[in-house]
């Protein structure tokens, strides 16, 4: 096992020491270089969190220069999980169409404060100095993306204005839009960061991000920028909400409960009819499409015990995810799999069964599979900073490259 900071435990009980000790360089496109003058020798900050609605993924990150591109380091990590209320109070503005502007601004103010006290923590915890770190790139919560009709448009709150007067660094936030004016669907982001940190000259490979939606990068050998890069569907979300439902737990840990099921076909066979599974890419979506409301629907007319459902959804992660990698890079070398949904040992085994390579976590190359999207919005930020672009048009379906974001400049570190 390649444990980097100590508080992963690799669930799915791989050895990946070889992988680690001979670390085979990502390809960089030549617009991803960056600037010969930037200095490199600089701290970054990177805060996410994802459609889970569980908590802050933050992480410090020194980028490490060599000669054949800029490798991650992660110097501290910190996790900050949101309370049951705080949680209820995201998903009640994640999960309706209309929403209370008060109720909307507050949260927004409310999550920036949190981001920044997350980031303060994690800055305490590193026995950092401030002005070692460069800045901070901040995600966000999405709470609504809708990246299709007339007037496409994606919601992330956690208002950065406060993260950089309460932090007194520069704050980069607001990643997907710049992409959405540019025509793209403003997500998936990560896959250019994949590109660099884990594309492989030799050998295709995909990256799985298993959040609350499943997003997948395709990296092809030994072409620049051709990667593939899209959500499969749902990750976790579905699997979380009918846990919360029946087990009155945020997750079915380890997916045991799930794995005790009898997956039924006629139902997965039926969720996987949707039309979402066969459309082309480039293509996002996000858990106000795959909602419980989604589920209910498929349900009617099926009396399934509760734990047959679950195996079922299990079952649907698995194969929109396999069949996805079939379909889109039928040649795959091999699996790198993040995101929380590692932990569910369940999935993790099954998506390994149907899988005919390798299927490992990104901790065999250098990332520990909690902390890759945390990581890439520290990625981002340096892009942006150094004028760089951030995402993958091939990937976004924009019409050019475009550096992301908005850009707050620092203000007075907070006073605790
Ligand atoms: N021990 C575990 N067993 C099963 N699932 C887990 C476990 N730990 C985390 N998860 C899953 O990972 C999710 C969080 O993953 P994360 O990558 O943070 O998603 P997101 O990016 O959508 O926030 C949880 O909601 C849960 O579904
Ligand atoms: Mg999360």
């Amino acid at each position: 096992m390649c444990g980097v900071n100590g508080g992963y435990s690799n669930d799915s009980g791989e050895n990946c020491e070889v992988r680690c000790r001979f670390f085979i360089h990502a390809k960089l496109p030549a617009y991803f270089h960056p600037l010969a003058a930037y200095n490199m020798n600089q701290h970054y900050i990177g805060l996410m969190s994802g459609t889970s609605l569980d908590g802050i993924d933050a992480a410090l990150v020194w980028f490490e220069r060599q000669d054949n591109g800029d490798r991650p380091v992660i110097v501290a990590v910190r996790y900050q999980p949101y309370t049951a209320t705080l949680r209820e109070r995201l998903r009640a503005v994640c999960f309706t169409d209309t929403i209370n502007l008060v109720e909307y601004g507050q949260l927004d103010c409310l999550m920036g404060q949190l981001f920044a006290e997350t980031a303060n923590d994690l800055i305490e915890a590193a026995g950092i100095d401030r002005q070692h770190i460069r800045a901070i790139g901040s995600h966000g919560q999405t709470v609504y993306h809708h990246p299709h009709g007339q007037h496409p448009f994606t919601l992330q709150i956690g208002d950065p204005n406060r993260i950089a007067e309460h932090t007194g660094l520069t704050t980069v936030a607001d990643f997907r839009r710049r992409d959405m004016a540019a025509g793209g669907q403003g997500a998936p982001l990560t896959p250019a960061f994949h590109e660099a940190v884990f594309g492989s000259l030799l050998e295709n490979r995909v990256v799985v991000n298993i959040g609350g939606i499943a997003n997948l990068t395709c990296l092809s050998a030994g072409s620049d920028s051709g990667s593939a890069g899209f959500d499969s569907g749902p990750g976790n979300t579905l699997l979380d909400a009918w846990a919360r439902q029946h087990l009155g737990q945020a997750y079915d840990p380890g997916g045991e409960w799930g794995d005790s099921g009898q997956v039924v076909e006629g139902l997965v066979s039926q969720l996987l009819a949707d039309p979402y599974f066969a459309r082309p890419i480039p293509r996002s979506t996000g858990q106000e499409y795959f909602s419980m409301g989604w589920l209910q629907n498929h349900l009617t007319g099926h009396h399934l015990p509760a734990v047959d459902v679950q195996a079922s959804l299990l079952e649907l992660t698995v194969r929109s995810i396999s069949e996805a990698i079939h379909r889109f890079q039928p040649d795959t070398r091999e699996v790198l799999l993040c995101g929380g949904g590692v932990h569910n040992r369940a999935l993790v085994r099954r998506i390994r069964e149907r899988m005919h390579c390798p299927v490992v976590t990104t901790a065999c190359y250098g990332v520990e599979p909690d902390w890759v999207e945390a990581v890439a919005f520290a990625w981002l930020a340096r892009q942006t900073l150094a004028g760089l672009p951030g995402n993958l048009p091939s990937v976004t379906g924009a019409r050019h490259p475009v550096v992301l974001g908005s850009i707050h400049a620092p203000g007075t570190p907070f006073r605790h």
